[in-house]
């Protein structure tokens, strides 16, 4: 949901055309043949219940803070109502900048769910899935609007050469500017593999990346290890990321791999930074007057405040429900959208993975709708 549009998604459409509407917008769509995943109980099955695969529809011209009945109608069929959908008002004041972020790309993973109970089925000649989710993410990332992508960590399977060689392509050839830092996939014992990204800019050696857009401050910090699979944050990289905070001449935006824990022992998997280093850094980022942390790791959507702060933590672009977040900035506030990535042949796969853990994925990935698309104003400075 978006103040002025919203995205429907689908598991299997029931005719060969079918139009979706709402409000004074209509869009008519023809579902393709779905895509097939390998499953180690099920063998080889098609994504989705029914004929046409899953795909996804964008309902564009909406007004903001309004509430819409949504219908969809097969050809030569009645209309079905959908239900309500409410639009978002957006912050306060002009629109300066939009950026867009990806999290655990993990280009190089060859299978996903426990035991790696599901693989990818394609034409030997198709790319793998981590490289065609990224790409079709950053692809739709891109005709949003987004100036910048962060990527939020994990961006390799196993922090291998050419895994991350195949990132640093991928980035060179988004025609966005990226911005990298790394996830704990990323740090495999004391290698330093990550070198092959070469001149991109990335977080690195406990040294935050910052970049400033209109209206906003990106600062981007490195939490992996070598050690362990938490995130560290010691007392000179926070101080780095506050004067950053601090000096910034706009609100800033502080982007991790790791999510902060909030309580002395973790309560979901994997664990993010350790207590003792979030502690620190939630108390500094509160004084410095930071306005909202982003986080990847978790692989799934959550929006949640620790004291004053904001914190956003969303879902991996290859694994259920897959996709990337864009963020409004505004003078007065910023809007986030996550967004499911549409492209076919992407849609079909991370379809496919919400049946991982006995489909228990598919229902906790994606978060509510409000983890994944709110709007907030800027906290006082
Ligand atoms: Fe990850
Ligand atoms: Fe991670």
């Amino acid at each position: 949901m978006e103040d002025t549009s919203a995205q429907i998604v689908w598991r299997s459409l029931p005719a060969r055309e079918v139009t979706f509407g709402a409000g004074p917008t209509t869009v008519t769509v023809a579902p393709g043949p779905p895509t097939w995943a390998s499953f180690r109980l099920r063998g080889v099955r098609p994504s989705g219940p029914g004929p046409g695969g899953p795909g996804a529809v964008v309902l564009e011209g909406l007004e903001p803070g309004r509430t819409y009945r949504w219908w969809w109608q097969p050809a030569g069929g009645e209309r079905v109502e959908g239900g309500s959908l409410q639009t978002l008002r957006p912050p306060p004041g002009a629109l300066l900048a939009r950026f867009a972020t990806v999290s655990d790309l993990h280009i190089g993973e060859r299978r996903f769910g426990l035991l790696g109970g599901i693989r990818d089925v394609q034409p030997a000649s198709a790319e793998p899935y981590p490289l065609r989710a990224a790409a079709a993410a950053l692809d739709e990332a891109r005709s949003w609007g987004a100036e910048a992508v962060v990527w939020k960590g994990d961006l390799t399977g196993r922090a291998r050469v050419r895994e991350f060689e195949a990132v640093a392509e991928l980035a060179r050839s988004s025609g966005v500017p990226a911005l990298l830092q790394l996830g704990n996939h990323d740090r495999r014992r004391h290698q330093s593999n990550h070198t092959a990204l070469g001149g991109l800019a990335y977080a690195h050696d406990g040294e935050p990346l910052v970049e400033d857009l209109a209206g906003v401050r990106l600062v981007l910090a490195d939490s992996p290890s070598p050690e362990d699979r938490w995130g560290h944050l010691d007392a000179a990289q926070v101080e780095r990321i506050v004067a950053a905070v601090a000096s910034a001449p706009h609100p800033s935006v502080v982007s991790l791999h790791h999510p902060p824990e909030r309580w002395p022992l973790p309560t979901s998997y994997p664990p993010g930074v350790t207590r003792s280093d979030s502690r620190r850094l939630i108390d500094a980022l509160e004084r410095a007057g930071a306005a909202l942390v982003i986080a990847g790791h978790s692989h799934r959507n959550r929006t949640y405040r620790i004291g004053r702060l904001l914190v956003a933590e969303v879902g991996s672009t290859k694994d259920h429900p897959g996709g990337w977040a864009g963020y409004a900035v505004h003078e007065g506030g910023i809007r986030q959208v996550v967004r499911r990535t549409a492209r076919r042949d992407v849609i079909g796969w991370t379809d496919a993975t919400a049946s991982a853990l006995g489909g228990l994925w598919g229902w906790w990935s994606p978060g509510r709708l409000s983890d994944r698309c709110w709007s907030a104003g800027w906290p006082p400075r």
